[in-house]
Parts: structure tokens; C-alpha cells; sequence
């Protein structure tokens, strides 16, 4: 687990809780499976929002780590969001140095393994999982000696194993060649094991030109991991305070807020009460008096 997982609170979301969820969607690929309540007699506004936020740190070694340039304030501004919107929300945040002045459930992460191990004990317990965390693509699993052309990378090679707690690795004469693996998908991985009544959200960073071409990747995006949403966003995003985001349904349907760019708290605002409004329409709850 991360070594700075200083900020730990209970996340109250836990499933003892809640009403039996009568699912309002089929389960992907078996239509008409879905659980449907016979009489609707109230419909539940309020719902558990999961939220992972922040950059990843995948060690190189003690002191070093291959991160990416996230800042986490977008998927804090939806923790912030939700909160005041009256849901309950965990937040899952890697290391960023922005405070969370919301009273969230708040969990700290500092790789995507940490991450992976949070997700499988909160997933679930939410309602609505919205994946705004950067996460790596691929981590450090090798330190050999010489160039990439030189080093042996065959399989049983022996090498040094990467490990952020072996200690320093120390100057050497002549280049190293660190080997990267995959990191598995965290998202596709949380929506192939999704109930049906969970909605499950991604955000895709991409280099576009125009607007189609941030659409179509973004649709390209969310049936790779099959999700039920994506918010796809240009580079630009990063480190930015404002967010020119489009927000793309499994069904085909294309929502912008009002105005953009939008600063990130207000995109935030809008992308939550849009997605609660979706899955409360979809997961319409029986009376429990
Ligand atoms: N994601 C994840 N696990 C990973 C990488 C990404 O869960 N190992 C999630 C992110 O949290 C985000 C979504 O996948 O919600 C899209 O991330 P992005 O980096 O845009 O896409 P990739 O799947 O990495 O594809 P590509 O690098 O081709 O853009």
C-alpha cells in the first residue's frame, strides 16, 4: 500500500446500509435481465458517488517515479460537487499537493496497484464510479545494464527488479535500460464486473484538431472498456483551471454543459448533476415505508 496514505477516513458507504437495488438496465449483452420493480413509487435522488482523482506514482526506485502531469482538481471538483449536491462520495486521490476541503470520504493512493486495491474494496459500494484519475499506462519492471540494443531482454534474463523500496539506485558508468510493463486497465477491469445497476464513467485526454475528432475517439474509448459514459477532454486540460469536455453516452448521445470552456468546478457541477439524474431515471427505488 502507498506509503503516503496519510488522510484515510471511513467512506460511510458501506453496503449494510442501503435499500436492495431493484436495477433498472439489462446486464450488457442479456437484454431483458434487468430487475425491474413492479410499481415505482419514489425515486431515490440522492446516490454513492466513487470518484479517483490524481496522478500516478510508479516507483523507479526509493526516490524516483515515472508520474504524469494530472493535478487531481478535476475529479476534487466532482467530490465537491457531489457532496453538495447531498451524495455521498468517496474520493480515491493520488499524490497531489491540492487540499480537499470537503468533508468526502477521502483515500490516498500512490499507484496504480494501490488503486487497484481500493477500487476492489469500495467499487462496490457505489452507485456511480467516475475514473477522472490519471493512471499509468505502463510502470518500471526491469533495471539492466547497457542500451536498449545491448541489454538482454529475453525472458529469465536476469536484471534488477524494480522496487521503490530497495533503496537508491546509485550513478553508474554507461547507460541503463529500464524496462517497462503494462499496467492492467483499472476502468475496463471495473466495468466488466459491474452490477447493473452501477454506472461506470471514464475521462479520455486526447490530441485532437477539432471537435469530431475528440467525440470519435472519445466513442472509440468507451466501447474499448465498454463504459457507460466517457468524458473526453483535450490536452489542454492538464494543470488548466477550465475544462473543454464533452460528455459521451454508451447510447450514442452527446452532452456539452451550457458554456464552454467551463472552469472546472462548474464543469464539475454540471457532469455530476447529469449523471445522477441519469442513473436516478434508470434505478428508480420502491418505497421502503
Ligand atoms: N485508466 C485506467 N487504468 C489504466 C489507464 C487508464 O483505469 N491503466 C482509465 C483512466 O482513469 C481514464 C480512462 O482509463 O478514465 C482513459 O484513460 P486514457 O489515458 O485517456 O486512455 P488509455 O486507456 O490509457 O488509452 P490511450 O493511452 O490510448 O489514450
Amino acid at each position: 500500500m502507498a506509503d503516503d496514505r496519510s488522510a484515510q477516513v471511513p467512506s460511510g458507504t458501506g453496503a449494510a446500509d442501503r435499500p436492495a437495488v431493484p436495477a433498472g438496465r439489462d446486464a450488457p449483452g442479456h437484454p431483458g435481465t434487468a430487475r425491474r420493480p413492479a410499481t415505482v413509487t419514489e425515486v431515490r435522488d440522492a446516490c454513492r458517488i466513487l470518484i479517483t482523482a490524481g496522478p500516478t506514482h510508479e516507483p523507479i526506485d526509493a526516490v524516483r517515479y515515472i508520474g504524469n502531469r494530472s493535478s487531481g482538481r478535476m475529479g476534487i471538483a466532482l467530490a465537491t460537487a457531489a457532496h453538495a449536491q447531498g451524495h455521498r462520495c468517496t474520493l480515491l486521490l493520488g499524490p497531489t499537493d491540492i487540499a480537499v476541503d470537503s468533508p468526502v470520504g477521502l483515500r490516498r493512493f500512490r499507484t496504480a496497484a494501490d488503486l487497484a486495491v481500493l477500487l476492489g474494496e469500495e467499487f462496490h459500494h457505489c452507485d456511480i464510479l467516475v475514473m477522472a484519475a490519471a493512471v499509468a499506462d505502463y510502470r518500471p519492471a526491469l533495471l539492466l545494464p547497457g542500451r536498449p540494443g545491448e541489454a538482454d531482454l529475453s525472458p529469465g534474463t536476469p536484471g534488477r527488479p524494480v522496487s521503490g523500496a530497495e533503496g537508491k539506485i546509485r550513478r553508474m558508468d554507461g547507460p541503463l535500460t529500464l524496462v517497462l510493463e503494462p499496467v492492467p486497465d483499472l476502468l475496463a477491469a471495473a466495468a466488466a464486473r459491474r452490477r447493473p445497476d452501477q454506472t461506470v464513467v471514464g475521462f479520455a485526454l486526447e490530441r485532437v484538431a477539432t471537435a469530431e475528432e475528440l467525440v470519435r475517439l472519445a466513442r472509440e474509448k468507451l466501447a474499448r472498456k465498454s463504459i457507460d459514459a466517457i468524458v473526453a477532454n483535450p490536452l489542454e486540460t492538464m494543470q488548466s483551471a477550465s475544462i473543454d469536455g464533452v460528455l459521451v453516452h454508451a447510447d450514442g448521445t452527446v452532452e456539452r454543459p451550457p458554456r464552454a470552456p467551463t472552469a472546472k468546478d462548474d464543469f464539475a457541477a454540471w457532469l455530476i448533476r447529469v449523471l445522477a439524474a441519469r442513473w436516478s431515471a434508470g434505478n428508480a427505488r420502491p418505497a421502503t415505508a
